[in-house]
């Protein structure tokens, strides 16, 4: 029997339970033996292995969050620490690890990989940001979208009994497709993202067009990634006269009961990164396309910019130019 061990590392999303559901079912049927590492790569450091039963992923599949818990490792950053965390995998006669993260956390599995031999490698796409090059779907995205939509279709009911403008904040880092997509979605009259340079003069022409024809609130969608929440605010109090305020919604956008959508992906994910190790993959992250599941090298990932897609992007050029 081989052992292959699995771990979670970076931001966690919601879907990560139904992953190492699938993760035990499915490598005891491939006649694998698992193994959970606790605290991602701080935990494969320190040794934090041990094997996983079916009784330790009974009933997780609807909880945020992940069981195994994870981590953001400065120590891993170090070939020193990698190497224990190599020595810690070979004692447990390890030969397969998934690796469920970001793009941080996919740059630490090159490195890993590089450095080990003997050792297979499988990266599960996992942060809400939906960054990470060469896939077009990250685990944890739709159940970050529906809490932003749910919460924007709340503040909607506040801003328009009050006739006051909205700026809500979401997560995202570097990358703006949380915001771009919600704004789309959740109907809002302004989006601003760092792919897209924006115009406050052509938002002010248009804004004061819809003010004379009865528009009464606005709902804005703002990206970390512009950090200009507060200006934002302050824009629409001095230059429209209009009583605003921030939501930042923070980190309730990375947790909660996964949708249908990151459950049955979670499931897809773990199979096809499982299933490639099987094959003979050494070191690739499962990517999925319009064309469904693919491999991918890790070097092809790792240190790659994500664009988001020009479809949507072409969409939010649009805001701003209300005639
Ligand atoms: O990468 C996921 C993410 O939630 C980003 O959207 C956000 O910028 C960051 O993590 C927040 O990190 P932390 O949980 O360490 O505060």
């Amino acid at each position: 029997m081989k052992n292959i061990a699995i771990l979670c590392s970076g931001g966690d999303v919601s879907g990560m339970n139904a992953a190492l559901k699938r993760f035990v079912e499915y490598s005891f049927a491939k006649g694998l033996k698992p193994y959970f590492i606790e605290h991602g790569y701080e935990g494969l450091i320190d040794g934090r292995i041990h094997p996983a039963q079916y009784s330790d992923v009974a009933g997780i599949i609807s909880r945020g969050g992940t069981k195994i818990q994870t981590s953001r490792s400065q120590r891993f950053m170090q070939k020193a620490y990698r190497k224990l965390a190599l020595d810690n995998l070979r004692s447990h006669q390890i030969e397969y690890l998934v690796v469920l993260g970001g793009d941080g956390s996919f740059k630490g599995m090159q490195k890993l990989s590089e450095e080990s031999e003997g050792i297979s490698f499988s990266g599960i796409p996992s942060t809400i940001d939906n960054d990470i090059a060469g896939t077009s779907y990250c685990l944890g995205v739709d159940t970050a979208l529906n809490v932003i939509k749910f919460s924007i279709d709340s503040i909607r009911d506040t801003a328009s009994s009050f006739s006051r403008a909205f700026v809500i904040e979401t997560m995202g880092r570097e990358c703006g497709y949380l915001a771009l997509v919600s704004a789309l979605t959740s109907g809002a009259e302004m989006c601003l993202i760092p792919e897209i340079p924006y115009d406050l003069d052509s938002y002010k022409k248009s804004f004061k067009k819809q003010i004379e024809e009865g528009r009464e609130y606005f709902i804005a969608v703002v990206s970390e990634a512009v950090k200009s929440s507060e200006q934002t605010a302050q824009w629409f109090k001095e230059e429209l006269a209009i009583e605003s305020r921030i939501m930042v919604l923070g980190h309730i956008q990375r947790g909660g009961n996964p949708t249908v959508h990151d459950r049955l992906m979670a499931f897809n994910f773990v199979t096809h990164a499982i299933d490639g190790l099987l094959e003979g993959k050494k070191s690739s992250v499962v990517c999925f396309s319009d064309c469904g599941f693919n491999h991918k090298p890790i070097d092809e990932i790792a240190f790659k910019k994500y664009q988001i897609n020009e479809d949507l992007l072409k969409l939010g050029r649009e805001y701003g130019s209300y005639k």
